[in-house]
């Protein structure tokens, strides 16, 4: 990646660190639909150590992912951590033995949720740890009694920062009124844009924000992007390819983005890395804009908690 400067391969603050625009999430290495263990383990230790040779420096994870065994990867790849490297985790969700998602989020789950993380990344502190809201409901009480979890675990410097996942901008503007937030991690692509009023919210108060399944989901969102006309002209005028400007257009449209794109290959891993420096111009951009404006006069589809 570049040493900085430009505007997809510049460092953002999350926390206490500065972080390369494009990170890695981990998830995909659990087994499919995120449970249990990976099909190729020495390939989903490799793309670890990979990730980090290449300079990455802000891998995004969760307990529930495997349940443990994503955790675990990371640890067994990567422990000791080199200094830099910001481990961030969620909170809210577990799993039970059929691999069901189930949620975890009461104040005193959560806060189990966080020794659950730090325990199985063997850390004594996270970079940020994300509250992902599990329901659809507005910023209640609950909310508000969750967050006060995530500021006890701060307070007693288990994490270095509070994140939310999965909200509403409104529920950033109530988690704001209480606290301090460092990101916000929300469903987010080139297809999926209903979230541009939080996105532009963060923008304006220097809050990262780290969309997830940025190359589209469901399958057939993924698909529907990448072979795309209008992107796959743009990334043959950059002899690129559509992943890559996929990645490039959610890092060009605002500074605070921070990409964690998912993957369990190696090869995936360095094409998604070299997105950082792919510099799509405004016209480019104008016309993937209003290529997939049609896309937003559907409904998004429904996440169904992390599975794939
Ligand atoms: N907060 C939340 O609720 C939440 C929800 C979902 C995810 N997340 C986080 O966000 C991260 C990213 O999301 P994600 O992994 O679901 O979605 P993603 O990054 O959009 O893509 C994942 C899928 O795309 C494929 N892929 C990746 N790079 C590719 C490339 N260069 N060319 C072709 N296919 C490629 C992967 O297959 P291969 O393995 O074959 O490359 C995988 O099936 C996750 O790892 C997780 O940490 C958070």
């Amino acid at each position: 990646m570049p040493d900085g400067g430009t505007r997809t391969g510049s460092r953002y603050q999350l926390a206490d660190k500065a972080v390369w625009r494009v990170g890695y999430g981990a998830m995909q290495l659990a087994g499919d639909g995120v449970f249990g263990p990976p099909r190729d383990r020495d390939e989903a230790i490799a793309v670890l150590r990979a990730a980090v040779d290449a300079g990455v420096d802000h891998i995004d994870t969760a307990e529930y992912y495997g349940p443990g065994v994503v955790n675990e990867l990371i640890r067994d790849a990567l422990h000791p951590y080199p200094g830099g490297l910001a481990l961030v985790s969620k909170v809210a969700a577990r799993r039970d033995d059929s691999g069901a998602v189930l949620p975890y989020d009461d104040p005193d789950q959560l806060r189990a949720g966080i020794h659950d993380n730090l325990k199985t990344l063997g850390v004594e502190r996270l970079t940020a740890v994300n509250l992902r809201v599990m329901d659809n409901g507005a910023p209640d009480a609950r909310f508000v009694d969750q967050l006060g979890a995530l500021m006890t675990a701060r307070d007693e410097g288990l994490i270095g920062g509070i994140g939310i996942s999965n909200v509403s901008r409104e529920h950033l503007m109530r988690a704001l009124e209480i606290t301090e937030i460092v990101c916000v991690q929300n469903f987010f692509n080139l297809a999926a844009r209903q979230g541009t009023p939080i996105l532009d919210e963060c923008n304006a108060r220097d809050i990262a924000f780290v969309p997830f399944c940025p190359l589209g989901h469901p399958r057939t969102q993924r698909d529907a992007i990448l072979s795309n006309r209008v992107v796959t002209r743009v990334a043959a005028a950059h002899d690129a390819s559509a992943p890559q400007v996929a990645l490039a257009w959610l890092l060009a449209i605002a500074p605070n983005v921070l990409l964690i794109p998912g993957t369990r290959t190696r090869a995936h891993l360095a094409e998604n890395l070299a997105a950082g420096d792919l510099w799509l111009d405004d016209r480019e951009i104008a016309r993937l804009n209003r290529e997939f404006d049609w896309h937003m006069s559907f409904e998004p589809p429904a996440i169904k908690h992390d599975k794939d």
